[in-house]
């Protein structure tokens, strides 16, 4: 039995101990009793910790250090991508003229905010193709719910009775949920020998009831689905609509719009393609873009110009699914996409989408005598290995992920997608070097040999961590989040 060794923050507090000095204020002190209801005044001051600022510093620094991060060194988790946050994003989304404003403010004192969100918009629409964005959504998971909301809402105003939404069998979990969350029935087509959508099987699957197709471009596999035309016909000749799950599009930005392959929605993950926190599922950015005849039903308030260039609110969508976020979304999530875009320009944001292309192929070239790639033909910026080779010999991909761990880097995803077996998906990003993919490539290489000459590290790992390996299906069973739980 070992105690987790970290303190909280609260039970290093001393009393009477500053760390922080707080500008005075001009604003006269006011009697809170007047201004708040009795009932929900404080009865006692906050409990906060009480620490001097090289303490608090100390604190969080050793905590960050205890967790892998981005900042510290390769993040390869495929499809959820966590790509290098640059720190012009954050530097600026911490200024006082974006920090210090409220989203009640009359829009008149707040056209500067209003324009970074409206460019944004436009930079999407530009690149994407689509007419019109809403930026409410804070995560890719929230974006699929709020697209097909507009989908459902589509069909209903044409009076279609539609039922399903064809998802590929490789899709990324919340694609299903989102479908059912909406009212939708998921319906699962297979894909090929190449890893692409079945085509004949898509066909036997389509009919009038097929609200539309949920196709990640490209797939999860890292694949890009070259038959799109012909899927596109088929979902459209009973007026489906194609929803793009954009999470991949920092594989195709600068260089292909989803509105030139026939897609109708898209959602774009912004952590993925333009470098913002991720947020698990939220606090993040999830936009959504829509074709001209989808538009009226995005979620209000959206963002005009005038032709005075004055920026305002506009609530005048009655066909609207509603409002999906208070206020506009996740602004501070948001400014960092504008900041990464306008750093990188048009030929910027090209490079950064071929660099992440070269970078998963370097990769993959270098591990691929070791390590089964069983779709590899067309990788884009990302892959999926078979480590079905390595479990044969005793040691299966969780093994391998808890010992990349022992050497530094974050473990790529594992056991998905679930139609490769013992999979390790990995995408490396673009902000790599190749000698840092040298050396992750290095380590996969030597865990492999580590099969015959040293299983039991591998099976062990691992052991270079704050946190050794848990027992899993103890640690959800008996689930225990108290400070000082014992391990
Ligand atoms: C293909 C795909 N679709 C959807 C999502 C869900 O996005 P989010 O985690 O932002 O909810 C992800 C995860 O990033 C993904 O990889």
């Amino acid at each position: 039995m070992k105690l987790i060794d970290t303190p909280i923050i609260f039970t290093k507090s001393k009393q009477n101990v500053q760390g922080a000095e707080i500008p005075r204020t001009k604003i006269p002190k006011l009697n809170p009793n007047e201004i708040i209801n009795k009932n929900l005044l404080r009865e006692d001051y906050a409990k906060l910790p009480e620490l001097t600022e090289p303490e608090i510093v100390r604190h969080f620094i050793n905590l960050s250090i205890k967790n892998h991060h981005v900042d510290r060194d390769i993040y390869p988790l495929g499809s959820c991508t966590m790509k290098y946050n640059p720190k012009i994003n954050d530097k600026l989304a911490s200024h006082e003229k974006i920090t210090s404003i409220h989203p009640d403010e009359n829009e008149k004192h707040i056209q500067g905010a209003l324009k970074i969100l409206y460019e944004l918009e436009r930079y999407l629409s530009l690149m994407t193709g689509m007419n019109r964005f809403t930026l409410q959504p804070s995560a890719g998971s929230q974006g699929e719910f709020a697209g097909l909301l507009v989908m459902q809402k589509y069909h209903k105003n044409k009076g279609n009775n539609k039922k399903y939404v064809i998802i590929p069998e490789t899709a990324h979990g919340t694609n299903p949920a989102s479908v059912i969350l909406v009212g939708y029935k998921p319906l699962k087509v297979k894909s090929n020998e190449k890893g692409r959508v079945d085509i004949d099987h898509l066909k036997s699957l389509m009919n009038n009831e097929i609200a539309g197709m949920m196709l990640t471009q490209p797939n999860t596999l890292g694949l890009f689905e070259d038959q799109i035309e012909e899927i596109n016909e088929i979902i459209h000749s009973e007026d489906g609509l194609m929803y793009m799950d954009g999470a991949n599009l920092n594989a195709l930005i600068g260089i292909t719009k989803p509105v030139d392959m026939g897609f109708d929605i898209v959602h774009i993950n912004l952590h993925k393609t333009f470098s913002t926190p991720h947020g698990g599922g939220g606090p993040g950015a999830g936009p959504i873009g829509v074709v001209k005849k989808l538009t009226p039903y995005l979620p209000i308030p959206m963002i005009n110009k005038t032709n005075e260039n004055y920026f305002e609110w506009d609530y005048n969508y009655p066909k609207s699914i509603g409002q999906l976020h208070t206020y506009y979304g996740n602004y501070g999530i948001l400014v960092r996409a504008w900041c990464y875009i306008r750093t990188l320009g048009e030929n910027g944001v090209k490079q950064m989408t071929r660099q992440a292309i070269i970078n998963a192929n370097y990769l993959k070239k270098k591990i691929e005598k070791v390590y089964e790639i069983p779709f590899s033909n067309g990788t884009m910026h990302e892959f999926v290995a078979s480590c079905k080779n390595q479990k044969i010999r005793g040691i299966k991909v969780l093994d391998i992920a808890k010992s990349l761990l022992d050497y530094g880097f974050h473990a790529p995803t594992i056991y998905f997608p679930i139609n490769i077996p013992e999979a390790l998906m990995m995408e490396p990003t673009e902000s790599e070097t190749k000698e840092t993919l040298d050396k992750f490539a290095d380590a996969l290489i030597e865990i492999d040999q580590k099969i015959t000459e040293s299983p039991e590290q591998l099976l062990n790992a691992p052991i270079k961590t704050p946190v050794k390996r848990l027992n899993e299906t103890k640690a959800n069973r008996e689930l225990n989040l108290r400070f000082n739980y014992e391990i």
